[in-house]
């Protein structure tokens, strides 16, 4: 077969056993152990879990921009269908210098990120069209007329009216939600493969979520791109995701289609997060569930499931005597819980 016609089948990322170890005062945390997913052109995997389990660490390990105290392993391999002279041949960007050219080209122009709170993503000191524009003329193209072309266009497609004026206002001059809109085209002012937002609605009011969600399925469909979408809203996830991948305690936890995830989850820490998520219509009488406990911090964790001092269906003498492999349920469903395992102790159900 060759490169061309293998690279369909090929995902636009392909992450496996991304490990992200953190040197504490204390011991070394795996803050991120195992990791495996693939992310499908065009499609929309969401990542999800608590406040702590890794979610931020993982999605800026793909573009490589976390801190220097990060020591990271694994592989994240990447087929860009923009990149003639790979052949359709994946680049793993781990083994790329995190400060190199190459990983530069890609980051912003071909993978781009969108933050939880904006104000981080623009600089006080510029106004917000030049500072679009100079993410253009960067990727884009060296002619300004054409890059403030691009940038108002961008501005208009987010749903900016007034684009000329607002290109020269400051950040400050945003509000939350317009900040919101602005930061996504800047990060769709260069047509990238792949799109990670890491909780790009959470600081915002229910209906500019409603919007800024609606915003980003239409620029999908647009633009063709991929998303990672990290949230800890399961409502986020029903909205917007084709597959699912929970993480708890630095690991994925179950993976599945999202319809599988809500019709039939199998680990009880996503049944746990389905029965805390608050569903319109649903019955007054019955009071949302939370997860008893919080989640720990894995600082020389020994090798047991995350989850046991917070599952109701532990098996004592097995979860917390080893560490869970992952089982498979179907072809398209992944769980990490000695409930499913084949494993002696484990029990089939
Ligand atoms: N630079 C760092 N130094 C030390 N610990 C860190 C560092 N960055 C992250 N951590 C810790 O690693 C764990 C995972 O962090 P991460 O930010 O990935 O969580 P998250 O799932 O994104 O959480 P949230 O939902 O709150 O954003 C947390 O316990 C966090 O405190
Ligand atoms: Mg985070």
């Amino acid at each position: 077969m060759t490169a061309e016609a293998a690279q369909p089948q090929q995902p636009l990322l392909r992450v496996r056993d991304l490990k992200i170890r953190i040197q504490m005062d204390n011991g070394v945390m795996n803050a991120v152990d195992g990791v495996d997913f693939e992310i499908r052109r065009g499609r929309t995997l969401g990542l999800v879990g608590e406040s702590g389990c890794g979610k931020s660490l993982t999605s800026r390990a793909l573009i490589g921009i976390n801190p220097k105290e990060c020591e990271t392993s694994g592989t994240i391999a990447y087929t860009s269908s923009q990149e003639p002279e790979a052949k359709g041949e994946p680049l793993n960007l781990l083994a790329l210098n995190p400060n190199g050219r190459k990983i530069r080209s890609i980051r912003g122009r071909k993978i781009a990120m969108i933050f939880q709170e904006p104000m981080t993503a623009f600089s006080p000191m510029y106004t917000i069209g030049n500072q679009i524009m100079e993410a253009i003329l960067i990727h884009r193209t060296r002619n300004k007329k054409e890059a403030k072309r691009i940038a108002l266009e961008m501005l208009g497609k987010v749903g900016i009216s007034d684009q000329e004026k607002r290109f020269d206002q400051y950040p400050h001059e945003f509000s939350g939600g317009m900040r919101q809109r602005a930061m996504i085209s800047m990060a769709l002012s260069c047509n990238p493969e792949l799109l990670i937002a890491d909780e790009p609605t959470t600081a915002l009011d229910v209906t500019i979520q409603a919007q800024v969600l609606e915003l980003m399925k239409r620029l999908q469909r647009e633009f063709g791109m991929a998303i990672l979408l990290v949230t800890h809203d399961l409502g986020v996830i029903a909205e917007m995701c084709d597959e699912v991948a929970v993480m708890y305690l630095g690991k994925i936890v179950e993976q599945a289609p999202m319809k599988d995830i809500f019709r039939n989850p199998k680990h009880p820490y996503t049944k746990g997060l389905l029965r805390s998520m608050p569903r319109l219509g649903g019955s007054k009488a019955k009071r949302l569930e939370s997860i008893e406990g919080s989640v720990p911090i894995p600082v020389n964790m020994p090798p047991m499931c995350g989850f046991y001092d917070r599952c109701k269906d532990r098996i004592e003498g097995v979860c917390n005597a080893r560490s869970v492999p992952a089982t498979r349920i179907s072809d398209s469903h992944t769980v990490r819980c000695f409930l499913y395992s084949e494993q002696p102790g484990g029990q089939q159900r």
